[in-house]
C-alpha cells in the first residue's frame, strides 16, 4: 500500500550569516523556553554544532537564567564508552554544560552506553522520556548523511530509541574526537526518529559548507527514509537555523 505523506506545515527557515549568529538564535529559542517554562524538558544534542549554544546558555546562566528544575535528555551515547572516556558524550555534556548551570544531577539523562542489556536501557530511556512528560523543545545537528541523532539513511520513521550501527560516513565524521578512526564506536544508543518527532518543538542546526547537500534534501527533497531529516518536513513545529554555507543550496 503507498503511504501518502502531506507536509503539515511550511518548515521555518533561519538563515543567519554565521556560526555565532546560528548559536546565538538557537540558545535565545532555549532561553526563551526556560524562561516561559522553568521546569522544561529540553532535548540536547552533541557534535561541533550546538557548542556555541552551550557557551551562551553558560553565560545566561551567569547572569541568572536557573536551571534548577529543567530536565534534560540527550540524544545518543556511543556504545561501549566510558562515562569518562573524553569522547563519550556523557563527557561531553559535562563538560561543555552540565559543569557549568545549575542542572539537578537526577533531571540529566543521557543513554548509558555501558549498560550490560541494552535492549533494556533503550526500554528504560525511552519510558523515561514518557514519565517526564515528553520534550518540550529538541534542538538537533544534523549529519552529512542527513542523519539526526545517530539515526542513520534507512532507519525505519517509527523507531523509538534503540541500538544503531554507526555507517562509514558517519565513523568518518567523527574520527576526529578520537586518537585514530579505529577507536571510533560502531555501535550507539539513539533515540529514534519517533522519539524525535514526539517533541512539541524541534530546533535543527547547522553550519558549514558540508551540510548544505543535506539541507536542501532535508528541506526540499522528498520525505524519505534516505534521508533522515526529511522526515521533519511532517513535524508542526520545527525550525532550521542555518548559516549561509549550510543554507547555500536552498
Ligand atoms: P556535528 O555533527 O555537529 O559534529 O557536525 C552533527 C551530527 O552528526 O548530527
Amino acid at each position: 500500500m503507498q503511504t501518502e505523506l502531506r507536509k503539515v506545515k511550511k518548515l521555518n527557515i533561519v538563515i543567519v550569516e554565521n556560526f555565532d549568529q546560528m548559536s546565538e538564535h538557537a540558545a535565545n529559542m532555549l532561553r526563551n523556553q526556560i524562561l516561559t517554562k522553568p521546569d522544561s524538558v529540553l532535548g540536547l544534542a552533541t557534535g561541533s554544532t550546538p557548542l556555541g549554544v552551550y557557551r551562551l546558555l553558560a553565560e545566561y546562566h551567569e547572569m541568572g537564567l536557573d536551571f534548577s528544575e529543567i530536565t534534560t535528555f540527550n540524544l545518543d551515547e556511543y556504545i561501549g564508552l566510558a562515562a569518562d572516556h573524553p569522547a563519550s558524550y556523557r563527557y561531553y555534556m559535562e563538560e561543555n554544560l552540565f559543569s557549568k548551570v545549575n542542572a539537578a544531577k537526577k533531571n540529566i539523562h543521557i543513554p548509558n552506553g555501558m549498560a550490560p542489556d541494552l535492549e533494556k536501557e533503550c526500554e528504560r530511556y525511552e519510558l523515561s522520556i514518557q514519565n517526564a512528560g515528553g520534550i518540550d523543545i529538541q534542538i538537533l545537528g544534523i549529519g552529512t548523511n542527513g542523519h539526526i541523532g545517530f539515526n542513520e539513511p534507512g532507519t525505519e520513521f517509527g523507531t523509538t530509541t534503540h541500538v544503531v550501527d554507526l555507517t562509514e560516513s558517519t565513523i568518518n565524521d567523527n574520527a576526529r574526537f578520537f586518537e585514530s578512526r579505529d577507536d571510533v564506536p560502531t555501535q550507539a544508543i539513539s533515540m529514534g526518529i519517533k522519539s524525535i518527532m514526539k517533541a512539541r518543538n524541534i530546533v535543527l542546526m547547522a553550519n558549514g559548507e558540508s551540510k548544505a547537500d543535506a539541507i536542501v534534501q532535508a528541506v526540499k527533497g522528498p520525505v524519505t527514509t534516505d534521508l533522515p531529516a526529511s522526515v521533519l518536513q511532517l513535524h508542526p513545529s520545527v525550525t532550521f537555523v542555518v548559516d549561509k554555507a549550510a543554507a547555500s543550496k536552498l
